[in-house]
């Protein structure tokens, strides 16, 4: 151990390992900010995770499951108040206002750093800081990145053990000079001396806010998923997305950052195509990336690379690289079981931490959804009694789960692999229960770039707000870019163009999707999930020219005759229904996609104005 720094500063105890006196030395900047009372050096053990675990169990932040039904696995609950991403909250500090683009919150660098000094001087009073170092990607791989997290949540520590490469070998990939992204993150309460800590500390004033230029990340106030994990959104998305935006500005080929599943696609024949795909949040990823192929697939497979984040790079051959920088999931509980989704069930028998769902009698965990018949009695995630009569919800619409990617049956060989896989086709997908159909692909590069970004999607509980509300969600990425939304499009149309001009057949094809289509009596007309095959089929055959399909206004579907329906009986009426256009609801819609242009006028590329030209002549056609 390195001597202790002595007055009124909590002792750094660098352990010998580290030699990174950059560091070292921000580490001992933060610590004479926040204050904490103790500094601890997370190693990534498993043993360390316990303790951690054990600690917080003692705390009232976790309870232990019923180690036979639920083994190594705990329930955290959150204050009501701190459930999920605050998407006001959330800011792009870039040196403009103008550099941050109209879709993000903006506040003069400068003046946020005065802001949050005084809000982060003496926040970590009474309480340990960890300092947390992660790599997304797999260590040591060309295309990670490695961030340290300084945080004074425990469970912030435990949760980025599980969703990043996190410990010890970091130190080693960084040697004494690495790039560090430096992300750091309080609850915002510190305690005074006897001050009685709560289940759940955090602070009614949150700011989660990004400094794209010197790539850093603070976050104040909030312990939830998102905003507090700060390798997922903050770092893989919004300072990741900038990153590759200014690779390629500064003459790189450039990079994606997307927030996309990844998936592996494998027929009977053994011919293996993966494939990513971008919905909101909680519109379906983990889902489709975890899918079961039906009856009438018998044979394939389908295999998990990632189920929220995808880094996309152009390879040596020309071809789109995509890796997962992730190592775990942070999933929606809600609506997961047996059906829907076999192989999550199967991730989730043990070594899990749940957040905000309720609590059995017998010491499991159960959500809406999980069994059709609710138990009689339950601990509802605010700890009140709960029965089927209580008409609540006994687990939070955003209640979610942490598991290690390696839980996942059908983990893709893969998914670790730090070279990536090559992406065939990019599926964007909204959930819209008019309008959007079941699916359509875009004719060419410049129309399926429009396509996703005038994409639409109703609001879900996984960001605070209104429910149900449908906003222009470009990309899926509208909470996630990193830079100004325009610029992000002409970085797609330009990354477009230059696999195209290397190796025209590397170029995937784009596809938009909707699984949310209802019927009169709100009801979703497509049965989803496993399902969902039978459309991935159509897209990967059509990906290779192998499948038949009709033209329309805006892109090619398949007619009924395209799709296989064995083991379903879906009708041709019910497939008219999700997949048919009315003019009159697309002429609406175009005027929100002209309202979304004007908003983003400012470096819109022309390419899509005449796209939408284009469309809006053949809609009066
Ligand atoms: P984030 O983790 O928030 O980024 O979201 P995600 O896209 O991974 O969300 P997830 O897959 O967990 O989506 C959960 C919600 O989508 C639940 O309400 C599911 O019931 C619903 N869902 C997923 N797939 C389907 C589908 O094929 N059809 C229908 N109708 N609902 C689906
Ligand atoms: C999302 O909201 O898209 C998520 C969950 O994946 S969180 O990590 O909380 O942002
Ligand atoms: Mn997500």
């Amino acid at each position: 151990m390195n001597q202790p720094v002595m007055g009124g500063v909590a002792a750094l105890n660098v352990p010998a390992y580290i030699k990174h006196n950059k560091l070292i030395n921000w580490v001992a900047d933060i610590a004479a900010l926040t204050k904490p009372d103790a500094i601890y050096w997370c190693d990534g053990s498993e043993e360390e995770y316990d303790r951690l675990c054990a600690q917080m169990v003692e705390a009232g932040t976790m309870k232990r499951l019923n180690p036979e039904k639920r083994p190594n696995s705990y329930l955290a609950c959150s204050d009501p108040s701190d459930v999920a991403r605050v998407e006001d909250r959330t800011f792009i500090c870039a040196a403009t206002k103008e550099q941050a683009g109209p879709t993000n919150n903006w506040v003069d660098p400068n003046e946020m750093r005065q802001t949050l000094n005084g809000l982060f001087d003496g926040c970590m009073a009474g309480r340990t800081m960890y300092v947390v170092p992660f790599s997304m990607g797999p260590l040591g791989s060309p295309i990670a990145h490695v961030g340290v997290e300084l945080s004074d949540s425990p469970y912030v520590a435990v949760n980025m053990r599980i969703m990043t490469r996190m410990g010890k070998a970091v130190y080693d990939v960084l040697g004494s000079d690495g790039d560090i992204v430096p992300c750091v993150h309080s609850v915002g309460m510190p305690l005074q001396a006897g001050q009685q800590d709560v289940r759940w500390p955090c602070n009614s004033t949150k700011y989660i806010v990004h400094y794209p230029e010197t790539r850093e990340i603070w976050s104040f106030g909030s312990g939830y998923g998102g905003n507090a994990l700060l390798g997922k959104k903050c770092f893989a998305l919004r300072i990741a997305s900038n990153m590759g935006y200014q690779d390629a500005q500064q003459g790189g080929p450039g990079w994606l950052a997307e927030h996309m599943l990844i998936l592996g696609v494998e027929s009977p024949q053994g011919d293996k195509k993966y494939v990513a795909a971008a919905f909101p949040s909680a519109c379906g990823k983990t889902n489709f990336a975890m899918l079961i192929p039906p009856a009438g697939f018998e044979g394939w497979k389908v295999t998990t690379i990632g189920d929220d984040i995808a880094w996309i790079k152009p390879g040596a051959d020309g071809k789109l690289y995509a890796i997962n920088p992730e190592a775990g999931y942070f999933g929606v509980a809600p609506g997961t079981n047996e059906k829907t989704n076999p192989n999550c069930m199967a991730s989730l028998r043990e070594n899990v931490i749940f957040t905000n769902v309720a609590l059995t009698d017998d010491g499991d965990v159960w959500w809406e959804g999980m069994t059709k018949e609710p138990p009689a009695h339950l601990i509802d995630w605010l700890g009140n009694d709960w029965t089927p009569a209580s008409g609540t919800k006994a687990a939070h619409p955003n209640a979610r789960f942490t598991v290690a990617a390696t839980r996942n049956p059908v983990i893709d060989p893969a998914w670790d692999d730090p070279t990536g896989v090559p992406i065939s086709a990019f599926i964007f997908g909204g959930r819209r229960s008019t309008t959007v159909p079941l699916v359509t692909e875009a004719r060419n590069w410049t129309e399926g770039v429009y396509m996703a970004a005038t994409m639409g999607s109703e609001t879900t509980a996984a960001a605070a707000g209104q429910m149900g509300i449908v906003r222009r969600d470009p990309y899926a990425m509208l909470p996630f870019i990193g830079y100004n939304m325009s610029d992000y499009f002409q970085h797609w149309l330009d990354l477009g163009k230059k696999v195209a001009a290397k190796n025209p057949q590397a170029l995937p094809k784009i596809f938009c999707v909707n699984w949310f289509r209802t019927d009169d009596q709100g009801k979703f007309v497509w049965p989803g999930y496993g399902d969902n095959m039978r459309v991935l089929k159509w897209i990967l055959d059509r990906s290779q020219g192998q499948a038949g399909g009709v033209e329309h206004m805006f892109g090619t579907t398949p007619t009924y005759g395209d799709l296989n329906w064995t083991g379903i009986d879906f009708t041709t009426e019910q497939f008219d229904r999700i997949t048919s256009i009315d003019k009159d609801a697309w002429r609406e819609e175009l005027k929100l996609h002209t309202e979304l242009f004007d908003k983003l006028a400012y470096r819109l590329p022309q390419e899509l104005v005449a796209t939408k030209q284009q469309l809006e002549k053949r809609l009066a056609e």
